[in-house]
């Protein structure tokens, strides 16, 4: 009796998967989160101050949370870990993808102490546009999204933050707030299944939530299964925790090419990298603060010496630590003067929807101030345009806006037979 009912759940999901196509693989992801309600559970561990108290293990209440672990990879693994690689959900989309099409690019090495080996591959030339290898943000691969690397508009500063949720990080979320700021937070997806409630405030506060992978490896150095499962997993957990699916990633270390960018293309998911590098992750562990201060100084001055007279940046810091937090904390009242803006990448491109739910951006979720909210973003649908063939070519601001446009509907029109193509266009146009 239970296995027979087991199976046919099985079987049903299965054809959910499979009879669909895997654009819609987030469709078939659960939460009880409401984004547009959320309500962030008043415990010790997310209304102390005190790290200690904040770093607190806690198990989520089950009316909003529900986390099994043998459903999950392993924490920090690669996420084809705890046979997930296996699950019947994972194999369902892995099979859905034409990987006919996938291009024959080389699993990356690492060397003997952890970094990426470049041995044999020609850096100069850089057939497979590896950004570690040369900064390539302009694909060679034809139909895959092209990467975001600043905010287009002149003096902007582009907020992110990586690598949380996480303990002991209510200040600095308070602090934002305060200064009624948003962000694009890359979250790690072990983090969000360790830290929800983390997540959980992200989207309370307005920020604007983005996938940083489940466990933070060099991506090209996974195999295609590697790939597809931190970006599956990841998508899962803060779906999970939040009610949304993101449709933005950045890659751990920025290490990205053309073979990463399809499978992510796949997904529907559209890299975010950055121009402005403020290292500030090493304060205190292979470099001094005094040093990460230098360079925030640098890129403060950036603002009114007309380094981005014309266009702006997207600036990488991370939400890891105290010193980076603190960092931040010193230095945004000085970028607030010296820059016009300091948004986040989905305002400072008008992208009206960085998730896949039916949820326009609106800077703040929030359902009683999103209206408040939206009157100060500009609301041209961006997402919704139905734009299939838009410009390939990236690096001016119109191409780059026209990449979004396309992201939106790519990975439709790459995994469905032209016969269903115009009628998921017209779906996807309704997202
Ligand atoms: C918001 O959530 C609360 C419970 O947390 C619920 O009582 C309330 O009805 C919800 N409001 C809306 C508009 O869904
Ligand atoms: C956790 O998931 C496994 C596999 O789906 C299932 O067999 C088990 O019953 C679940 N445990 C709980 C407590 O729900
Ligand atoms: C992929 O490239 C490798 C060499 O890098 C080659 O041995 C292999 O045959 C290629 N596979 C396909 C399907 O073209
Ligand atoms: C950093 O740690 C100090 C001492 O515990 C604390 O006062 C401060 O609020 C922390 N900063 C952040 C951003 O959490
Ligand atoms: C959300 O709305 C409630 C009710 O108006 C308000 O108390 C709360 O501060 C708002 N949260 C944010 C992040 O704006
Ligand atoms: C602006 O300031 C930066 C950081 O000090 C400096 O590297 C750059 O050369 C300056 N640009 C101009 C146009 O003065
Ligand atoms: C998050 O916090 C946990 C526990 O303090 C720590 O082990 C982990 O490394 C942190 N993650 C990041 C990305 O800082
Ligand atoms: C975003 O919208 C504003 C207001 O309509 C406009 O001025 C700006 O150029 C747009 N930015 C992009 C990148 O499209
Ligand atoms: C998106 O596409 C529509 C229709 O093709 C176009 O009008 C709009 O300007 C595009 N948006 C951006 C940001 O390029
Ligand atoms: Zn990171």
């Amino acid at each position: 009796m239970q296995l027979s009912s087991f199976a046919i759940s099985i079987a049903i999901a299965n054809i959910a998967l499979v009879s669909a196509d895997a654009s819609n693989y987030w469709k078939a992801f659960t939460s009880q989160i409401d984004p547009k309600n959320i309500t962030v559970p008043s415990i010790p561990a997310t209304t102390s101050l005190n790290p200690t108290t904040e770093c607190t293990y806690y198990n989520p209440d089950e009316s909003l949370i529900v986390i099994n672990a043998t459903e999950w990879p392993s924490i920090w693994d690669v996420a084809t870990s705890n046979n997930m690689d296996t699950s019947p959900e994972f194999l369902a989309l892995y099979d859905s993808l034409d990987w006919a099409n996938a291009p024959n690019i080389s699993v990356r090495k690492l060397t003997s102490d952890g970094g990426l080996d470049f041995t044999g591959y020609d850096s100069s030339a850089d057939p497979d546009c590896w950004w570690s290898a040369s900064v390539c943000v302009h694909p060679k691969l034809a139909d895959v999204s092209a990467d975001i690397i600043n905010c287009p508009e002149p003096e902007t500063w582009g907020l992110t933050y990586d690598d949380g949720p996480n303990c002991s990080h209510n200040a600095f979320y308070d602090y934002l707030q305060e200064k009624k700021l948003t962000a694009s937070m890359f979250y790690i997806g072990s983090n969000v299944l360790d830290w929800p409630y983390g997540a959980m405030r992200g989207v309370l506060d307005g920020h604007h939530i983005a996938s940083h992978t489940w466990s933070h490896h060099y991506t090209t150095t996974l195999t295609n299964k590697e790939v597809l499962a931190e970006f599956y997993y990841t998508q899962k957990a803060i779906k999970l925790a939040t009610g949304l699916t993101p449709r933005y990633w950045r890659p751990p270390y920025g290490d990205i090419d053309d073979r990463v960018r399809w499978i992510a293309t796949q997904l529907g998911l559209t890299a975010v990298i950055w121009n402005l590098d403020t290292d500030d992750w090493a304060a205190g562990v292979t470099t001094t603060i005094e040093a990460v201060k230098q360079t925030y100084d640098d890129y403060v001055e950036m603002g009114t010496n007309g380094t981005f007279a014309t266009s702006g940046n997207i600036v990488l810091t991370h939400e890891i630590n105290n010193n980076t937090m603190d960092l931040a904390i010193d230095y945004l009242p000085k970028i607030l003067s010296a820059y016009k803006q300091v948004i986040d990448v989905a305002t400072c491109y008008n992208i009206s929807y960085p998730y896949f739910e039916d949820i326009e951006w609106t800077n703040v979720l929030n359902a009683s101030t999103a209206a408040a909210a939206a009157s100060s973003v500009a609301s041209s649908s961006v997402a919704a345009s139905g734009s299939s063939s838009a410009s390939a070519a990236a690096g001016t601001v119109t191409a780059a806006g026209a990449q979004i446009n396309q992201s939106a509907t790519s990975g439709a029109s790459q995994l469905l037979p032209s016969a269903l193509f115009t009628l998921v266009l017209a779906a996807v146009a309704l997202l």
